[in-house]
């Protein structure tokens, strides 16, 4: 996919995803202004019936005292201590907020704003509060020769209750949005991967072409000098163009032998022999084989045998493709004169093999990058020096199936040190 169609995907994407999130918080905010209103509907509702109910009490009790008349011709009511107990109030006012659903603390009063004076209070803690941000409901209308009096209420858990109302909502929100977020960012993410996957396959594939054909177009000259009848006739030029062939031939097998091994580690494929092999020989051997290809850049593999005890359990086939693969890269990454160092050590329950450099280094951010398959560190010219990028992934297979560690430490342009650890027995 075109990068700037991806970067297009995700700006739209994002911008939908920031206009969900403020509808989302837009009809939250809408529900709970739905709710306030309703609450505060409920309560205003409750109250009015409060205070009738107050009235009529008043006025029943007036009546059965003989004191109607007499009240009603001042239009006085009576004390509230004459009909009415704190208790009796309490019942009378959760009675009518239960009805209508409210069902949080509340704190009330009777209030006399003239002589502020409390005519009835369940508790003196929340006057404050009461008078600042209660509801006021007058009481006893009618009674015009009295200063008003209210009955006042207060929700000190308002915030809350109207929010465990909403919770329910507000959770289910929370939980998709953050699905819908993982699910984009993974998708990104994955997009990314394949993309970057994609074209490390693209650079493998042009590898491939280049590397086999050079051998291939070698072994296609050497047959057709082989076809010409006068050059066959001397010995010589025959010897020589048959270990051309030879040559190319080995080269072309590894490198299908190398591509075919990835494959068969990527299945978990990868066949181990158990058997006691000597670290030692196997390195001096591969030296023997690389050291003209360092000679002809005028470079030099020293090896220190520290270890005393060289021999472990493994596959011999492999760990020499291993140490191959090591050197091959310690001479291949370093452009002028490489000095190459491979140090054998016993640490406790196995052998540590240091490779070391002074070539071109690996920066912070691919070290952890180039045990990849196919990942190459990126330069210029990739096709500066040549190779699959299969080499350390196949490494890290064989480390990890003979229960090892492998690690590196690398500075750029003052070369890199791998070190890998072998146990002497693997141990499952
Ligand atoms: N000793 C080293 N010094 C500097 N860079 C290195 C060294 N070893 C590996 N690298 C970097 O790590 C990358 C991966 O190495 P790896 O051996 O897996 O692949 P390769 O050498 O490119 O190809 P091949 O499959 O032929 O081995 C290399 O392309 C190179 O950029
Ligand atoms: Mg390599």
């Amino acid at each position: 996919m075109n990068r700037r169609i991806i970067i297009f995907t995700i700006i739209a994407m994002t911008i939908a995803l920031i206009g969900l999130m403020g509808i989302q918080i837009y009809w939250i905010q809408s529900a709970s202004a739905i709710k306030e209103a309703n609450f505060r509907r409920s309560v205003n509702e409750a109250m009015v019936k409060v205070v009738q109910k107050v009235e009529r009490m008043e006025k029943s009790k007036a009546m059965l005292t003989n004191q109607y008349e007499s009240m009603l011709n001042f239009n006085r009511h009576l004390t509230y201590d004459n009909f009415l107990t704190v208790g009796a109030m309490d019942t009378l006012i959760k009675l009518q907020l239960n009805i209508r659903g409210v069902d949080t603390r509340y704190e009330f009063c009777i209030y006399k704003p003239e002589r502020q004076e409390f005519l009835m209070e369940r508790s003196p803690d929340f006057r404050k509060e009461l008078i600042e941000k209660g509801n006021a409901f007058i009481l006893f209308q009618a009674d015009i020769y009295t200063s008003p009096e209210y009955l006042l209420i207060y929700f000190p858990h308002e915030k809350q209750f109207l929010l465990t109302e909403l919770w329910g909502m507000l959770l289910i929100s929370i939980i998709l949005i953050i699905v819908i977020v993982y699910s984009f960012t993974y998708t990104i993410t994955t997009i990314f991967r394949q993309k970057r996957l994609s074209e490390m396959k693209n650079d493998f594939i042009n590898n491939m072409t280049h590397e086999f054909k050079t051998p291939i177009s070698t072994i296609s000259l050497a047959c057709e000098a082989l076809a010409d009848k006068e050059l066959r006739g001397s010995g010589e030029f025959l010897e020589s163009y048959l270990s051309m062939i030879t040559e190319e031939n080995k080269r072309l097998a590894g490198m299908a032998e190398k591509i075919l091994q990835t494959a068969l580690i990527d299945k978990g494929q990868l066949k181990m022999k158990r058997e006691k092999i000597d670290l030692h020989e196997i390195i001096t051997d591969v030296i023997k084989n690389l050291r003209i290809q360092v000679e002809i850049k005028d470079g030099e593999i020293k090896r220190r045998f520290k270890a005393t005890i060289s021999q472990i359990e493994g596959d011999k086939v492999h760990v020499t493709n291993l140490v191959y693969n090591l050197l091959d890269n310690a001479n291949k990454y370093s452009p002028k004169k490489p000095m190459i160092r491979i140090i054998t050590e016993n640490a406790s329950n196995g052998i540590v093999i240091t490779i070391e450099d002074n070539g071109i280094g690996i920066g912070k951010n691919e070290q952890k990058k180039i045990f990849e398959k196919l990942y190459r560190v990126p330069t210029g010219n990739i096709h500066e020096v040549r190779g699959f990028g299969l080499g350390l992934n196949y490494v890290k297979a064989i480390v990890e199936e003979h229960k090892g560690r492998i690690s590196i430490e690398s500075e750029v342009n003052k070369g890199s040190k791998f070190k890998v650890f072998l146990p002497f027995t693997i141990k499952e």
